[in-house]
């Protein structure tokens, strides 16, 4: 019987000899209107990336923002009614930071004309120099820290101070008139009133102790809140089971960066333990308000993107009404 399908003599596709095969490092992909070749497609992605990193490492990096952000006290004297605080944080001089951003950072500080400084760790970065350069950077930085124009400055230091070596860090800070407290305090007076600054060590590499920091004696006292500096923000949940927590006005942390580069509708690249929950901004949680600063720094990369470097200059006022857990 004949078959019901006739096979032909010879394969339905050919095989195309190898120096037959057409070179598509040219081709042509059909777009209406334009021809678009793969190398018009490489160069496109190639200098697309190299304007970005151009923008987030030489534009946004040296982009300093500066915040203005009025801060609500319950208790607050009337004789600090209107205070200002300039906040300076994470520095990393010599990682990436140069010394001209820390002095246009220190410019508009003096611009503000604040009545007190703090700065809130991370003056140098561990780990990436050696430590002969790393401490030449910290005296270069205190060195720089001088030129700040007002007479109350105070300082704490992060996990990469601590990590380079704590005491020469402090040694150099302190040495150039800017006191650094290390689970420690002191009154700020006014007028015959007073409010409490506190400086706890570092959560993530440090030996924080929130009753050295602020002991009983300063604690529920009418009309004299604390304001804390605290490197790593997420302490503040510990802080919050902690009696003193109902005594502390305001925290001051840095340490985020903000998250330094963030992608677009996808978040920051990355976040460093200690810093993954408070990442940047207001919170207030009952009577007890956070303020993560992005720094001024980077680490790591060279880059900053979709998160310019912060100067905070906070104005102290009186209480408004206490508004539950909540970020703005
Ligand atoms: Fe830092």
């Amino acid at each position: 019987m004949d078959s019901l399908i006739e096979l032909p003599a010879e394969p339905l596709t050919a095989p195309v000899p190898v120096d037959e095969i057409p070179d598509l490092s040219h081709a042509e992909f059909l777009v209406p209107g334009k021809s678009v070749t793969r190398r018009r497609v490489l160069k496109t992605m190639f200098f697309g990336t190299a304007g970005m990193a151009l923008y987030a490492g030489e534009i946004e990096r040296h982009w300093i923002d500066v915040v203005h952000r009025d801060i609500h006290i319950a208790g607050l004297p009337h004789a600090f009614e209107g205070m200002t605080i300039a906040q300076l944080s994470d520095i990393h001089l010599d990682e990436y930071t140069e010394p001209f951003l820390l002095r246009e950072a220190i410019d508009h500080i003096n611009r503000m004309k604040p009545d007190m400084v703090l700065l809130t760790g991370d003056y140098v970065s561990a780990e990436v120099l050696s430590k002969k350069m790393t401490m030449g950077a910290a005296w270069q930085c205190a060195k720089l820290l001088t030129a700040i124009e007002c007479k109350e400055k105070y300082a704490i230091l992060g996990n990469h101070d601590i990590l380079a070596g704590a005491n020469e860090v402090t040694e150099a800070i302190a040495s150039n008139g800017i006191p650094v407290l290390r689970n420690g305090f002191l009154p700020i007076e006014r007028h015959g009133s007073r409010i409490w600054l506190a400086g706890i060590d570092d959560p993530v590499l440090g030996k924080p102790d929130a009753d050295l920091a602020m002991p009983v004696a300063i604690r529920n006292q009418t009309h004299e809140p604390i304001i804390l500096m605290c490197h790593a923000p997420d302490f503040v949940d510990a802080l919050s089971q902690h009696p003193v927590s109902r005594s502390i006005a305001l925290v001051l942390s840095g340490h985020t960066h903000g998250g330094q580069v963030r992608i677009p509708f996808m978040g920051a690249m990355h976040l460093p333990p200690g810093g993954r929950k408070y990442v940047e901004g207001l919170f207030q949680m009952g009577g007890m308000q956070l303020y993560v600063n992005r720094g001024i720094g980077a680490v790591g990369v060279p880059f900053r993107f979709n998160c310019r470097p912060e100067i905070t200059r906070f104005r102290l006022r009186a209480a408004k009404p206490q508004v539950p857990y909540m970020q703005s």
